[in-house]
C-alpha cells in the first residue's frame, strides 16, 4: 500500500522547491497531501500543488470538508510522516510555542507521525538565537531538522539558511519511510567513483566520475533492508550511513575490495568509472619538464567486471556503460563480453545525464537482449528502478 506524507508548506520565497518535492514524491508511487498556509499561497498556487500532488490542497481549518471528517485530525492519523518544506521561523516559532492556529499548525500538533522541518529563510533569521532556541527545543522533543544549505539567498544575503537541495530532501524522506523492504536478507555491493592510475608522486590519470550514481544506488538498497557494501574511488559524496564503507583509489585497490566481497554478495552494481589503463611504469619520483614533448606509455589494467563475470556464481551482475556513441550496439557487447545480467546504458554526452549531475536518462538491457528506457530522473529512482527490475525478474 502506498505511503501516506503530508508536505506542509509555509510562505517563503522557496515554496516553489516544494513543488519539486511533491513532484519527485509521486514517482515513487506516494500518496502526497499539501497542507498550505495562507502566506505560502502568496507565493505559489494551491492549484499547482494540486495538479502535481493529484490531492486536494488544504488551506483553510473552516473550509467545507468534502466528507465528514474533521480534516486537520482525520490527516494527522493518515500521515506516515509530515515534512514542512519551506519551513519558516514562523512556523518553528509556532510550533516550539505550542501554537495551534490554522491547518498546518494544528495537523503538527495533532499527529502521531514524525515530523521533519526543512528550513529557508534570511541568514540573520536563521542565525537568531530565538530561532535556533526553538530548534534546539523542538529536536529535543524529537521533531526532525534537515539542515540548510549555505550560499547565496533570495535576498542577495549569503550564508546559512538556503533551503536544501530537493534531492536531499526527497532522500530524507525515502530513507524515512523506509520502503519497501524487499532486500531484506540479500548483500548488494556496490561500486562508486572514479579510480586513479598514478604516475608519480603528485599526478595521476582519472576520469570525471564523481561517485553520485553508486552513492544514490547505496542508499537505496540500504532503505530497502540490504546489507550493503559501498567500494568508492575517491569521491566529495557523502557515504551513505548505515553501510560499510570501503574507500579506494586505483585499479588494483577496487580489485582487491570487490573481489573480497564478491562471495558473500547477492547483487553487485559496477557503477564506477574504472581506469582501463596505468601508466607502464610508476616514477617514484616527480618528473621533471624536459624541453621536448613527453610520451607516456600505458599498459591495460584490470577489468574488474570482466573478472566478476568469469566468477560468477549465484550473484547478479549489474555493470553500466558510459558510452558517447552507438549506446545500445557498445552496451549489449558489454552485457555479452562481461557475462553481466544486466546493464544500465547512458550517454555520457547528455545534457542532466551521465557524470556529476543528479540525474540521468538511462537505459537498461536485461540478459535476454530486452531493455527498457528510463526518462531522465534523479540517480536514486534511476536505483529505485533497477532493484525493481531485478526483483521482479527473480
Ligand atoms: N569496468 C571495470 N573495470 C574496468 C573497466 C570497466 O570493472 N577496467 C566496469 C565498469 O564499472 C562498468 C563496466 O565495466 O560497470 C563498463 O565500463 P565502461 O567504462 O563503460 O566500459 P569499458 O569496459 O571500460 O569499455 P570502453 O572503455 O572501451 O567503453
Amino acid at each position: 500500500m502506498s505511503k501516506n506524507v503530508v508536505i506542509g508548506v509555509s510562505g517563503g520565497i522557496a515554496v516553489y522547491k516544494a513543488l519539486d518535492v511533491v513532484s519527485k514524491l509521486k514517482k515513487y508511487d506516494i500518496n502526497v497531501h499539501v497542507i498550505m498556509t495562507k502566506s505560502a499561497q502568496e507565493f505559489v498556487t494551491p492549484l499547482s500543488f494540486q495538479s502535481l500532488s493529484q490531492n486536494m490542497v488544504i488551506k483553510d481549518m473552516f473550509e467545507e470538508p468534502k466528507a465528514f471528517e474533521i480534516q486537520h485530525i482525520s490527516l494527522a492519523k493518515k500521515a506516515d510522516l509530515l515534512v514542512v518544506v519551506p519551513a519558516t521561523a514562523n512556523i518553528i516559532g509556532k510550533v516550539a510555542g505550542g501554537i495551534a492556529d490554522d491547518m498546518l499548525s494544528t495537523t503538527i500538533m495533532a499527529t502521531r507521525a514524525r515530523v521533519i522541518f526543512a528550513p529557508a529563510m534570511n541568514t540573520n533569521m536563521y542565525t537568531n538565537p530565538i530561532v535556533q532556541d526553538n530548534i534546539s527545543k523542538l529536536k529535543g522533543l524529537g521533531y526532525e531538522f534537515i539542515n540548510p544549505a549555505s550560499g547565496r539567498l533570495a535576498c542577495g544575503d549569503v550564508g546559512d539558511g538556503k533551503l536544501a537541495d530537493t534531492e536531499v530532501i526527497v532522500d530524507y524522506i525515502l530513507s524515512s519511510l523506509h520502503e519497501p523492504k524487499d532486500l531484506i536478507g540479500k548483500k548488494v555491493l556496490v561500486t562508486a567513483g572514479p579510480t586513479r592510475a598514478n604516475l608519480d608522486p603528485v599526478r595521476f590519470i582519472s576520469n570525471k566520475s564523481t561517485g553520485k550514481m553508486g552513492y544514490a544506488i547505496a542508499a537505496e538498497a540500504r532503505d530497502r533492508g540490504a546489507e550493503v557494501v559501498l567500494v568508492s574511488g575517491p569521491s566529495n559524496e557523502k557515504a551513505p550511513a548505515g553501510i560499510k564503507f570501503i574507500s579506494v583509489e586505483t585499479n588494483e585497490e577496487m580489485l582487491k575490495a570487490v573481489l573480497e566481497e564478491f562471495d558473500t554478495s547477492d547483487i553487485v552494481v559496477k557503477s564506477a568509472a574504472v581506469a582501463d589503463y596505468k601508466p607502464k611504469v610508476y616514477s617514484k619520483e616527480k618528473i621533471k619538464k624536459g624541453s621536448g614533448d613527453l610520451v607516456l606509455e600505458l599498459t591495460r589494467d584490470n577489468d574488474i567486471l570482466k573478472t566478476l563475470g568469469e566468477n560468477k556464481k549465484h550473484q547478479i551482475l549489474v555493470g553500466f556503460a558510459a558510452e558517447s556513441n552507438d549506446v545500445l550496439k557498445n552496451a549489449h557487447k558489454k552485457l555479452e563480453g562481461k557475462n553481466l545480467d544486466y546493464i544500465v546504458a547512458n550517454n555520457i554526452t547528455e545534457k542532466d545525464a551521465g557524470f556529476g549531475t543528479d540525474t540521468n536518462r538511462v537505459i537498461i538491457i536485461k540478459r535476454d537482449g530486452t531493455s527498457v528506457s528510463l526518462d531522465n530522473m534523479s540517480k536514486r529512482l534511476v536505483g529505485y528502478e533497477l532493484f525493481n527490475m531485478i526483483l521482479e525478474n527473480k
